[in-house]
């Protein structure tokens, strides 16, 4: 059988609340393979953003595997191969579209000319292209700030060292 783009198994997550710890992520086990998309739904509160903080590593399970191409990544933060578009979609609202999705290459050193070049690219991508929008300070349309989001995630999976 071909290995599972990501596995979960047996994956668990309580949060305390007082003296009791509430389970979220109960005993979780599920496979994906390569190229499907799933969706997760639920009530709000049901665990959702938990399950996708975990498999991004952002915070630690209390106990199961997280497995990425074969790779167990549980408790790993960030890295190639993974990324997420947060709710609030976490822009800098001061930088411009394209300062936001350049964000990670100015991290690690990328010369501005060469940044500007692949930050193009990834704004034609989300359809972004010849928008006015790229150049002013970041706009509140929620369409254009998930696209700019969608954008960074793409170039940071594709390019950053270590995600930002
Ligand atoms: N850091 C935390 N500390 C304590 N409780 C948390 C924490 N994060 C989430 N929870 C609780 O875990 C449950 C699931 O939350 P969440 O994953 O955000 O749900 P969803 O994304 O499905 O709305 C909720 O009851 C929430 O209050
Ligand atoms: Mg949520």
């Amino acid at each position: 059988m071909a290995t599972a783009k990501l596995e979960l198994r047996n994956l668990k997550k309580s949060f305390p609340r007082g003296k009791e710890d509430i389970p979220v992520v109960h005993d979780m086990s599920l496979s994906i393979p390569n190229l499907e998309f799933l969706a997760i739904i639920g009530p709000s509160g049901c665990g959702k953003s938990t399950l996708l903080r975990l498999i991004d590593g952002l915070i630690p399970g209390d106990s199961g595997e997280i497995f990425l191409d074969g790779v167990d990544i549980a408790g790993v933060v960030g890295g190639r191969g993974r990324g997420m578009v947060f709710q609030g979609f976490d822009l800098f609202p001061w930088r411009t579209s394209r300062g936001n999705i350049e964000f990670g290459l100015e991290v690690q050193g990328t010369p501005a000319a060469e940044r500007k070049e692949i930050a193009l690219h990834y704004i034609n991508l989300v359809g972004l292209a010849g928008f006015l929008v790229c150049l002013t300070a970041l706009p509140l349309f929620g369409k254009i700030l998930s696209n700019v989001s969608i954008a960074s995630l793409q170039l940071n999976y594709n390019w950053a060292q270590s995600v930002v």
